[in-house]
């Protein structure tokens, strides 16, 4: 692992957009933002939801395209519209691996190429293509490449791979700017008051972290110190990862706490997904333990108000933050913070302090290559981490 120099911050520090001249949260295609997050493989759906033979609209960084599984069971993402007039994809027909359109039956296949044109001429099918995306799965995930040119290594991190499972949460579209919830990971003091009703984060209540973060040629690792000397490391893959370990969810509690890859993905400005897989570790016994557990919770879940509805409610002043109760407590507990903040944060009128340290270093990461992009300057050739380097809890 290589490590940049890390910087000291002051409580001065204000890590405001303005003061960099750059837009941090937009990754609108042909903005720095939206350059710099195309480098990347990105996750943009949870396996589970893409069926086989099935057309589904997928709206990633303010573009519209569609996702759908062929018969051979490869991922395929192609443009929202046909390129003949534009008909939406996803309402077409899904045969083989190839895609048909409902509108004239022009038909594609899993490269793009037009293959049938019902009522052309002979020859002109070859001359037309559907704009398409690589799209790779790991983990329950979807990720894809949206940049130019030939992307990244695949997998883009490395994942744990003692015996366990890994499972995917429920998705959830959070209406904010990707930016918010990604700075809210880096953000170990909030765990102490957001999650403090319901009492799920107890343990890493006790003592308040001293953070600091250090750029690496895979993102930014920060470390939580706390008073007994043990240190939590947590890792900030870029663009938009967050490997962490953090406590069971309650009703959850299997030996050990989980690790949780917490991806962060645009839809556009003011929306993204929380698309979440979780590594808990233990013998076959222990499994089967918790995916009792898990069916039990999912249950209470299910017949529990939707988390974004109760979130919304506390947003608007219905209920009492303090005393709301839900089997998906945490979860309504970040939406209604990082939501709450308003669709984009106005980084500009923030009073950051030393407790920001991790969110301020990884806006001057940001800040530097979006300038590189916009000046055309070289940019960091970012890696893939090495298995070596793992979260630890730590308190
Ligand atoms: S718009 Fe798709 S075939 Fe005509
Ligand atoms: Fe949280």
């Amino acid at each position: 692992m290589t490590h940049s120099s890390s910087t000291d911050f002051g409580a001065e520090s204000d890590g405001s957009a303005s003061r960099f001249g750059v837009d941090l949260a937009t990754t609108k295609p042909g903005t720095p933002g939206g350059i710099f997050m195309r480098q990347f493989w990105v996750a943009v759906a949870r396996s589970k939801d893409i069926e086989t033979g099935r057309a589904k609209p997928l709206r990633i960084m303010s573009e519209d395209f569609t996702i759908y599984r062929g018969a051979g069971g490869a991922i395929h993402i192609v443009d929202a519209h046909c390129p003949h007039r534009f008909a939406l994809m996803h309402l077409g027909w899904v045969e083989g691996d190839d895609i048909r359109c409902v509108y004239h039956g022009w038909k594609f296949d899993g490269s793009g190429q037009c293959v049938e044109q019902p009522a052309e001429e002979p020859g002109f099918a070859r001359k037309v293509k559907i704009k398409t995306v690589p799209a790779r799965e790991n983990i329950g995930l979807v990720y894809a490449y949206f940049g130019e040119g030939e992307p990244p290594a695949f997998p883009p991190f490395p994942t744990r791979a003692t015996p366990g499972i890994m499972d995917i949460w429920n998705a959830e579209p959070m209406p904010c700017n990707y930016l918010q919830s990604f700075e809210n990971s880096m953000d170990e003091v909030h765990v102490a008051f957001t999650h403090s009703p319901g009492g799920s984060h107890a343990p890493l209540a006790v003592d308040l972290p001293l953070v600091t973060a250090e750029e690496t040629d895979w993102g930014m690792l920060r470390l939580g110190k706390r008073r007994n000397g043990i240190d939590r490391v947590s890792l900030h893959y870029a663009p938009n990862v967050t490997r962490v370990i953090v406590p069971p969810r309650a009703g959850l509690d299997v030996k050990g706490w989980r690790e949780i890859y917490f991806h962060f993905t645009p839809i556009d400005d003011e929306n993204h997904l929380w698309l979440i897989a979780g590594h808990t570790e233990g013998t076959p016994e222990d499994i089967a333990d918790y995916k009792a557990k898990q069916a039990a919770y999912d249950k209470l879940v299910a017949a529990a108000p939707p988390a974004m509805a109760v979130a919304r409610d506390l947003m608007n002043g219905i209920g009492v933050y303090a005393d709301t109760r839900h089997p998906d407590l945490a979860v309504i507990q970040d939406i209604a913070t990082q939501a709450g903040q308003g669709r984009v944060v106005r980084r500009d009128g923030e009073r950051l302090g030393r407790s920001d340290i991790a969110i301020i270093h990884w806006r001057r990461i940001l800040a530097r290559e979006f300038q590189a992009i916009a000046r055309g300057k070289p940019r960091k050739h970012w890696a893939v981490a090495g298995e070596d380097i793992v979260p630890t809890l730590g308190f």
